[in-house]
């Protein structure tokens, strides 16, 4: 970026990596070239009706809403998370906001103290730190770990900076994005240990929680609920990334927080769109429908992930079985040598030629904060018409849901990691 006149903070970035992958799938197809996205993402599914209807029901709601957000919207996550999680929120204990994006970068802003997440993470945490101007920790994680934060590191990492009493947010997404792995109970309740020793405040994103491919999905809030704040929406399960809605859900301990986020909240965006959040009730209020429209999207996701998941996996490519979301996460590490020889050493190299040589298009490991020479390319499996997927999933009474649906419901999906296979075959 360039410009005398840009705040130092911005100068160094770019934009966000997955909208970027966007733009480079748009020029490649305005050149009539075949491409098969598995860059950005974004939800395959689409609204639930009940939900739409609702939005069409408000389109006439035009005054601003209070910043904390529409107290019936409030209730109702609140009710949402103690259904699911089991939990104890009130409508004062959540935040609405144009996205849960805009809340993590929100509470990055407020909060005086470290900032820290695993590496891989999600692509925004790091660039929303470095335009605020924060001081950030990455704490490794590896292949064989899963890609996830084990306990051990977390205790290495606090117990290395001589401060136990340092304040710190630990970001931890699950499942995730860029994996799609998740933690277990067991796991989280190891990192919960660490996390009381230290009193470390946890920013949950479960912002793909309700797509657990097996409905399982465990919050560490359940575990850890003085010091937790769940951050989720209706972008994901939803499919509603569009319509800008994200919820924080604050334990009572950390109103200190919310408020500072609310005053930050009333000089930036004011309050969410008024008939979005109107609409966003019947969302989280749930109905029988939405409940199969949720079994049905988890199922389909569960179907695809996987055979993407083993037809890597037959090739040697290291890979993690997915759980939740749409992601997998391919480290092509075991071909380097092959790879070497054809000038590739890092993962944009690697998706680069893939993308050239095959048309299919994946965004490199290093955008999630990984060492490029791993050779990781991050790949979402959403490129197909959810709806029609989803009214195809009712007709089928099989569970699980069969290899052919791949090829059926998905073509380009198909396709694309029949391209993939071909082109790491003839390496
Ligand atoms: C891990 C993760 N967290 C948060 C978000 C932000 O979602 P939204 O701002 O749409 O609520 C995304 C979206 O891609 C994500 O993948």
């Amino acid at each position: 970026m360039k410009g005398a006149n840009i705040n130092l903070n911005i100068r160094s970035l770019k934009p966000s990596a997955t909208l970027a992958i966007n733009e480079r799938i748009a020029e490649l197809k305005k050149q009539n070239k075949e491409v098969y996205s598995f860059g950005l993402g974004q939800s395959p599914f689409h609204v639930p009706k009940e939900v739409v209807n609702e939005l069409i029901k408000h389109a006439a709601e035009k005054d601003y809403l209070p910043v904390q957000g529409l107290l019936k919207l409030r209730e109702s996550v609140a009710e949402f998370h103690n259904r699911h999680n089991h939990l104890k929120f009130s409508a004062e204990n959540i935040l609405i906001g144009p996205g849960s994006k805009e809340l993590i970068f929100l509470t990055q802003l407020v909060y005086y103290g470290e900032i820290i997440f695993p590496a891989p993470s999600w692509v925004s945490y790091h660039p929303q730190a470095k335009i605020i101007g924060n001081n950030v920790h990455f704490i490794p994680t590896n292949y064989k770990g899963r890609w996830l934060l084990s306990a051990e590191d977390l205790e290495a990492f606090c117990s290395a900076e001589n401060d136990p009493d340092k304040p710190r947010i630990l970001i931890l997404n699950y499942p995730s994005n860029p994996v799609g792995s998740t933690y277990s109970i067991r796991e989280l309740e190891e990192l919960v240990v660490v996390l009381k020793k230290y009193n470390i405040i946890v920013i949950s994103d479960e912002i793909y929680g309700l797509l657990h491919h097996k409905g399982e999905h465990h919050s560490i809030a359940t575990l850890y609920p003085k010091k937790t704040i769940i951050s989720s929406g209706i972008s994901k399960w939803c499919g509603a990334g569009g319509w800008r809605l994200g919820t924080f859900a604050f334990p009572k301990n950390l109103d200190w927080l919310l408020n500072g986020m609310k005053v930050a909240a009333s000089e930036t965006f004011t309050s969410v769109s008024a008939p979005i959040q109107y609409a966003a009730v019947k969302a989280f209020e749930g109905s029988p429908d939405i409940d199969l429209y949720l079994v049905h999207s988890q199922r389909i996701l569960s179907v695809i992930g996987n055979w993407c998941y083993q037809l890597l996996k037959e090739r040697q490519i290291r890979i993690i079985k997915p759980e939740g979301g749409f992601y997998i996460f391919p480290s092509f590490r075991n071909y380097s040598a092959k790879l070497k020889r054809k000038g590739i050493v890092t993962c944009k190299e690697l998706a680069e030629t893939i993308l050239m040589e095959t048309g299919v298009a994946c965004l490199p490991g290093e955008d999630f904060g990984l060492d490029p020479k791993l050779l990781v390319l991050r790949m979402a499996y959403v490129n197909f018409n959810g709806e029609n997927a989803i009214n195809q999933s009712m007709k089928m009474n099989l569970d699980p849901l069969p290899d052919s649906f791949v090829k059926d419901q998905s073509p380009l999906i198909y396709q694309g990691m029949l391209k993939l296979i071909n082109w790491i075959d003839r390496l």
